[in-house]
């Protein structure tokens, strides 16, 4: 049984819509037949910009979308994915299982999938491999307006109008794939690069991100808030959720009960990561200026059996679903702090929202969880008094014309009654369930519709108060009307 006690003037700050922000990498399938299939493809696309993923994409909201890596950003050099497509450069994908890398998919092609999708942009610089001068081109060459070498080579390319740069990442992983750094190396190194990376058109500065630390490295954090606060306005935070260790990654599918919990409590060290970061921060940013970016998260699992190591593919079942249902929930306890996250990776990479079979296409769990939340997007986060059985996670959030509520119950076998107490009368109650009547319960391509998000009604409404049945595996969320 749990019990939870709303009053509608605790409010905590808004829950930044960034917060469910995703992330696509030159990572196996993702960007390469996930998104992008090119013009002459047999599979309807707009501008080579697969339609089938675009649509559903659109129904989970995205409002912000970080591209290219991930590690692949400190080997990118943005030059190669710019001009006529058949003479761009072919690489090799050093990180991602060193398959050609053809650059058809570069800025202009990015830009038009943020168009189509009505994402802003969050882009990855490369430190790591690349010169102050390259980075510095790159937002020339994106945001200028006017006359000057990298403005009129986009206008030669096609694009005369800029594109708007919303974040930009100084490095990514600077500790490890970025460049092997120290903290005192880099932080000297962000506060050069970042130094180039100017605001051209006055109006819109660009949200300038440091790598941050991996997992629990106070001590990275500490120094780059030490050394290199003043220039930042965010700083990126990594943690996956893992069923076992690194080195023993475990099966996405037919796993046993006691890696459905310990994939579960792992994402849930989420919470301690950004609570004992964020007090690091508070000693040289007490105002919380400097937002956490935790722009890569999710369950890493094993890849599929057959396919290639290096691609990361991997299913997704309800046991995802309550992963993204409960980080999410620690992500609007810390709404204060955390002011953007990007959930790895969009598609068929990690913890996707999609996943693709050359023409065919399905949306997971995980989606499901995304589509579910969309009205927390910057609604005012509720400082609830809860008391919740073991298995239960929940979050409140005050919207314009009530309150939005989602439940997550991931016990295996008993529902839990949730009551929810306001302070003022409530009316009208709409709901919604994704529910597992198996723990890898999950969509494949000859059965996409096996986890469906339906309609919710076991509750009860009475005047002040909310009572909900939430079956186990599950996810709920209640719009409810507050009366005036
Ligand atoms: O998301 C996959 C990889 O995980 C990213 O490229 C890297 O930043 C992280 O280690």
């Amino acid at each position: 049984m749990s019990k939870i006690i709303v009053d509608q003037h605790r409010q905590h700050g808004q829950i930044s819509k960034y917060i469910y922000g995703q992330f696509a990498e030159h990572l196996g399938r993702c960007i390469y037949e996930g998104l992008w299939v090119g013009p002459e493809s047999d599979i309807p696309n707009v501008n080579g910009i697969r339609t089938d993923v675009v649509e559903a994409l659109k129904d989970i909201r995205i409002p912000v979308l970080r591209w290219p890596g991930g590690c692949f950003a400190d080997t990118y050099h943005w030059q190669d994915g710019i001009g006529p497509r058949d003479k761009r450069k072919k690489i090799v994908n050093t990180n991602w299982g060193g398959v050609v890398e053809n650059n058809h998919f570069g800025t202009h092609e990015f830009f038009e999938l943020c168009r189509q999708l009505g994402t802003e942009a969050y882009i990855n610089g490369n430190v790591g491999s690349g010169t102050v001068q390259e980075m510095s081109d790159w937002v020339e060459y994106m945001t200028f307006n006017g006359v000057s070498p990298m403005a009129d080579l986009r206008a030669a390319n096609g694009h005369e109008e800029p594109w708007k740069v919303k974040f930009f990442g100084v490095g990514n992983e600077s500790w490890g794939c970025g460049g092997n750094m120290r903290p005192e190396y880099y932080s000297d190194l962000y506060r050069q690069y970042q130094t180039f990376i100017h605001n051209y058109d006055g109006k819109n500065p660009i949200y300038k991100i440091a790598s941050g630390p991996n997992i629990d490295d106070y001590n990275w954090m500490d120094v780059l808030m030490k050394n290199a606060a003043p220039y930042m306005d965010g700083i990126s935070l990594h943690h996956y959720a893992l069923a076992s260790k690194w080195e023993n990654k475990r099966p996405a599918l037919s796993f046993p009960e006691n890696e459905w919990f310990s994939l579960i409590k792992s994402a849930q060290k989420m919470d301690e990561l950004i609570t004992k970061h964020s007090t690091i921060m508070d000693k040289y940013d007490p105002d919380k200026r400097v937002g956490l970016i935790v722009d890569e998260w999710g369950s890493w699992l094993d890849v599929e059996p057959g396919t290639n190591p290096g691609f990361l593919y991997q299913q997704n079942t309800m046991r995802d679903a309550m992963v993204a249902a409960v980080t999410l929930h620690i992500f609007q306890k810390h709404a204060d702090r955390v002011h953007m996250a990007n959930i790895a990776q969009m598609v068929n990479v990690l913890q996707s929202m999609i996943l693709t079979d050359g023409a065919k296409m399905i949306e997971t769990p995980t989606y499901d969880v995304f589509k579910m939340f969309v009205d927390h997007q910057d609604a005012v986060a509720l400082d609830t008094f809860d008391q919740l059985a073991d298995t239960t996670s929940a979050s409140v959030s005050k919207t314009d014309d009530g309150y939005f509520v989602s439940l997550c119950n991931y016990g295996l076998t008993a529902s839990d009654s949730v009551t929810l107490e306001f302070d003022q009368s409530v009316g009208k109650v709409t709901g919604q369930i994704l529910v597992g009547q198996k723990m890898d319960q999950h969509n494949d391509f000859d059965s996409p519709n096996e986890v469906q998000i339906v309609d919710f009604n076991d509750y009860d409404l009475a005047e002040q108060t909310v009572t909900a049945n939430v079956p186990p595996m599950s996810v709920v969320t209640l719009k409810i009307n507050g009366k005036h």
